[in-house]
């Protein structure tokens, strides 16, 4: 799957994921019991948390998906946001959960919560797999999340460099020689 020269250093281990996802799914459950949850997966790298997290929550729920690029060099975050594959439900008048797979400047989700509040659904919330809190550029509400990360660039669980890596089943760092940069 990936080889033992790739990896530098392993940050979050498979066990540490699952157990984080339980802890999350009953907080979710509890948190959004009665109400008319949908969670919205922003494609591609939250596909992998966004499939573990479902199966942990407990009550009944839609999922959606939305796929954006942001403009601009791949490891770095403009902001400016363009939707590739928009949602297929009307989210008017429902609980929506935006699953992320890693919030860093807060940039793009800034655009998107903006974006999605305009279409009045009851509400809003964040759930992220990573956050790198320190990295924040604009002031956005997590209201979950599995790991704060230090100033790493990580893949793996979803999150890619290049594309690749998003099917390993841990969060590591990629050793050096393997970064074209
Ligand atoms: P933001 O707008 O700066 O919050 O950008 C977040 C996006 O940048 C994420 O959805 C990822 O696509 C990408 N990104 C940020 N940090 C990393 C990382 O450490 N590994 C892989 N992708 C990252
Ligand atoms: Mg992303």
């Amino acid at each position: 799957m990936v080889t033992y020269d790739e990896v530098n250093e392993i940050l979050i281990s498979e066990d540490e994921i699952r157990s984080k996802i339980t802890e999350l799914g009953k907080k979710i459950s509890e948190d959004y019991r009665g109400k008319n949850l949908i969670l919205i997966g922003i494609l591609r790298g939250a596909v992998i948390f966004m499939a573990d997290l479902a199966r942990a929550i407990s009550i009944p729920m839609l999922f959606d998906f939305i796929a954006i690029s942001s403009y601009g060099a791949e490891t770095k975050s403009s902001g400016v946001v363009r939707i590739l594959k928009d949602l297929d439900v009307n989210i008017e008048g429902k609980d929506v959960l935006i699953i992320e797979d890693i919030v860093d400047t807060g940039l793009t989700l800034d655009y998107l919560l903006r974006m999605l509040k305009s279409r009045k659904p009851a509400s809003v919330k964040v759930c992220t797999f990573l956050t790198k809190s320190a990295r924040r550029k604009v002031d956005i509400t997590v209201d979950y999340f599995g790991f704060d990360i230090p100033n790493k660039f990580v893949v793996g669980y979803g999150l890619d460099y290049a594309g690749k890596y998003r099917n390993v089943p841990y969060v590591f760092t990629l050793n050096p020689e393997y970064i074209s940069d």
